[in-house]
């Protein structure tokens, strides 16, 4: 994976850490700025708060999220976005990349939903978007933001998300909210 379409996965997932069932998500996406959103992906990674990811601090996370990197992947992925090639990553840099580029490829979108698809049957469950959240926060996530996902994202009604409801939902996500 690379450390873009990481940063990319947590800052979707921020506004969705942050649901609030007792508003419209338009109203919730419009009000929660993209600013404060990018920072708030950028401390979920940087744990330490020092104001740089380091190569430590993203295995941390990945490996909460179950996915399993070599430490050489983990520097190359650091080496991706680390301009001042100190080994670290400041939020100016990755800002400065995001800003060269703007795409959300389709295998960022691929690689979130498998991510949440933990039995690989290729549909979302509310308990799969529980689990991936809580381990991204490091602590418990509540029913309602599950809930508002499924508002948002469940479009038959199902109690599953599958693909192309992920699809629509995160690419909604992003064009609200990062435009
Ligand atoms: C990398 O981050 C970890 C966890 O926050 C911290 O303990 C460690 O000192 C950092 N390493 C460097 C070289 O800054
Ligand atoms: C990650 O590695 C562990 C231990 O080697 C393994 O049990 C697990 O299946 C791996 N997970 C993935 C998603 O590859």
């Amino acid at each position: 994976m690379r450390f873009l379409s990481l940063f990319r996965i947590i800052f979707g997932l921020v506004p969705v850490l942050r649901y609030n069932s007792s508003e419209n998500n338009v109203a919730h996406y419009e009000r929660i700025s993209k600013a404060s959103s990018f920072k708030s992906a950028f401390y979920l990674l940087d744990k330490n708060r020092d104001d740089f990811i380091n190569s430590t601090e993203l295995g941390i996370v990945m490996t909460n999220i179950g996915l399993n990197v070599t430490y050489d992947e983990l520097d190359q992925m650091i080496h991706e976005v680390d301009i001042e090639e100190n080994g670290k990553v400041s939020y100016y840099e990755i800002m400065y990349m995001l800003d060269i580029d703007k795409i959300i490829e389709a295998r960022d979108i691929q690689e979130v939903f498998n991510l949440f698809d933990g039995d690989n049957d290729r549909m979302i469950s509310k308990s799969e978007v529980l689990h991936v959240m809580t381990l991204l926060q490091g602590k418990v996530a509540l029913n309602y933001v599950v809930n508002g996902v499924f508002k948002d994202a469940d479009k038959d009604g199902d109690e599953l998300i599958d693909y192309d409801e992920f699809s629509q939902f995160f690419k909604h996500i992003f064009n609200t909210f990062s435009g």
